[in-house]
């Protein structure tokens, strides 16, 4: 995915939090010490609501927190989990770090490759996948494993993963292939 240095130029589509995700924000407000501090969680809201963020996302965060538009960038090109690009309907991020590593990331990334056809930063043409490759998630105990649909899928090996990915490509739930 490229950064937000690279993309910083506006989608042309304004942003308002959803009623729900301004209640959310309030919400928000009074359990965090400062409002630099609400920076990622607001973020995050308004992600979700969009599914990526466009500068006008982030502008509308850095005015309703009273914070510099670049101290926001700089939040969301930090963090890999905020995306500035439209993603698939199903977006892998397989952790490439030392655990994974050592316990055979390099498979997974072919099986995605082979049966999807894409690469680390491409999405599919039907939309269905985006795929990164990303560092260490915290779950090391459980490599390999990747994000997909804001949840972790642990100890993979090639065959669940050949399985989850079926299911996301037949548009079932591919929580029901997550076994050994
Ligand atoms: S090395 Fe992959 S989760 Fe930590």
């Amino acid at each position: 995915m490229a950064h937000v240095s690279q993309t910083l130029a506006k989608s042309g589509k304004p942003f308002a939090y959803s009623p729900e995700n301004e209640q959310k924000f309030k919400e928000l407000l009074p359990k965090y010490p400062t409002t630099r501090a609400v920076i990622l969680p607001a973020l995050w809201l308004a992600q979700e609501q969009d599914g990526y963020l466009t500068v006008e996302a982030m502008e509308y965060v850095a005015k309703r927190l009273e914070q510099p538009a670049v101290a926001v960038f700089a939040v969301v090109e930090f963090y890999t989990m905020f995306k500035t690009e439209p993603t698939g309907k199903h977006h892998i991020q397989l952790c490439r770090t030392l655990s994974c590593w050592m316990r055979g990331y390099e498979d997974m990334q072919k099986l995605i490759e082979r049966k999807i056809g894409i690469g680390p930063g491409e999405k599919s043409a039907d939309g269905v996948f985006s795929f990164e490759l990303v560092e260490c998630l915290g779950s090391c105990g459980t490599a390999p494993m990747m994000r997909m649909d804001n949840r972790y899928w642990e100890n993979l090996t090639v065959d669940k993963l050949s399985r989850i990915l079926d299911a996301c490509k037949q548009g079932r739930d591919p929580a029901s292939e997550d076994t050994q």
